[in-house]
């Protein structure tokens, strides 16, 4: 295992902690909209202010593709982050040049500086060695505090922390790797909810949790496409027509064992807010109707195999929740997961729909473990690693 922060002995005061976190937020209107990502960074900030250490702050945020974009700069979460840590956040519009080094060699006792999206740099996403070797200067240590962002291995991730040293794991991605890795030999029963849309994106995790989990619940559209290849008519439902072949493969390995929607509910225009709504059986799915959510049948089924398992998984909202009329397929789960988590179950929601529609419903608190990230949860659930960890790996003190 990759060390840690907690490994870290010795007099840190006056150090420069160049740590990767993962501040790829939602900004809305130049405010950060959702800071989720900045709450969770926080521990691992005090604890170097704590010890004398001066953060140096590198991320992503969005997908700018190598060139500088201002819809995407950093400096909205320099504001936010001030006011969580309550501390100075100086910003500065580049991470990449002398001004950056020379910032970092300037940061008062107590502050924290933040330097620009590193994805405006076009050497950043193909983990160029003389780029990661550029940002290596910028810090006396190396700190992967970006869960989110573990499962790429860009020169601010992986790159970055095979030049500096030591390079270690941040408390955030500890925490998540702690929480995660249960579920490698999870508590039994163990059920596993899957929703969303596509079954093609999710098919190594389907593949790593089929063997393992004793009762696999599906909904969302990917629900539709395994109907569809029980022969179902879905009216005009998403379906992913060149999985259906794949997703009958699922049901011939897995049996009994995933459970499908028995109703749904449907409605004649997803964007029409005045449009019919109707709760029907798989069955009769009227013609040009779009199934939408799980139906209170199935609501009901899944909270009974919920509440008897020790340990349980979600990836994937069970509908359309961002629509308030199609929520309750999504919430119930929520709200079942909350009650079993309080009755000593483990339960753990990885991916950022999920999570997103966790906080939503106001339960994040009531479950085991809410996952910072989506892509690098699944990741490291389907495959027991990620790139940014393999780099880390090489120090050894
Ligand atoms: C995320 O939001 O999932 C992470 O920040 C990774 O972002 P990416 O998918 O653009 O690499």
């Amino acid at each position: 295992m990759p060390k840690s922060l907690r490994d870290l002995t010795g007099d840190l005061v006056g150090n420069r902690a160049l740590v990767r976190v993962d501040y790829n937020v939602p900004i809305s209107s130049g405010r950060v909209a959702d800071t989720m990502r900045i709450d969770a960074s926080l521990p691992t900030l005090q604890w170097l202010l704590d010890r004398g250490c001066r953060p140096v702050l590198l991320s992503h945020l969005g997908r700018p593709g190598g060139v500088p974009n201002p819809a995407l700069s950093l400096k909205p979460v320099a504001n936010a982050l001030a006011d969580k840590i309550g501390a100075e956040v100086r910003f500065v519009g580049t991470c990449d040049s002398p001004e950056a080094v020379s910032a970092s060699r300037e940061i008062q006792d107590g502050g924290i500086l933040l330097l620009e999206n590193t994805r405006f740099l076009p050497g950043e996403m193909n983990n160029d060695p003389t780029l990661a070797e550029r940002l290596g200067m910028l810090g006396d240590f190396f700190v992967n505090d970006a869960f989110g962002t573990m499962h790429r291995a860009h020169a601010s991730t992986a790159g970055v922390a095979q030049v500096l040293s030591p390079a270690v794991l941040g408390l955030l991605v500890e925490r998540e790797l702690k929480a995660l890795r249960v579920l490698k030999d999870p508590p039994r029963p163990f059920v596993v909810a899957f929703g969303g849309a596509k079954i093609s994106d999710k098919i190594d995790l389907l593949n790593a949790l089929l063997s393992r989990a004793d009762r696999i619940l599906v909904g969302g559209a990917m629900a539709n496409t395994f109907l569809r290849a029980q022969g179902y008519y879905m009216g005009g439902s998403l379906v992913e027509d060149d999985a259906v072949d794949l997703a009958a493969d699922l049901l011939r390995q897995a049996g009994e064992r995933i459970q499908l929607p028995m109703d749904v509910i449907v409605t004649s225009s997803i964007k029409d807010p005045i449009a019919m709504v109707r709760e029907v059986a798989v069955d009769q799915i009227p013609e040009g109707f779009a199934a939408v959510d799980i139906g209170p049948v199935t609501r009901k089924r899944y909270q009974k195999d919920l509440k008897q398992c020790s340990s349980f998984f979600w990836n994937g909202p069970m509908g359309l929740f961002e629509d308030p009329r199609f929520t309750e397929g999504t919430f119930s789960l929520a709200r079942t997961a909350a009650e079993i988590t309080n009755c000593g179950a483990l339960t753990v929601v990885g991916g950022g729909d999920s999570a997103a529609a966790v906080r939503l419903a106001g339960l994040a608190e009531g479950i085991s473990h809410v996952s910072t990230g989506g892509g690098a949860a699944l990741e490291y659930v389907s495959t027991g690693g990620l790139p940014g960890l393999t780099a880390l790996s090489s120090y050894s003190a």
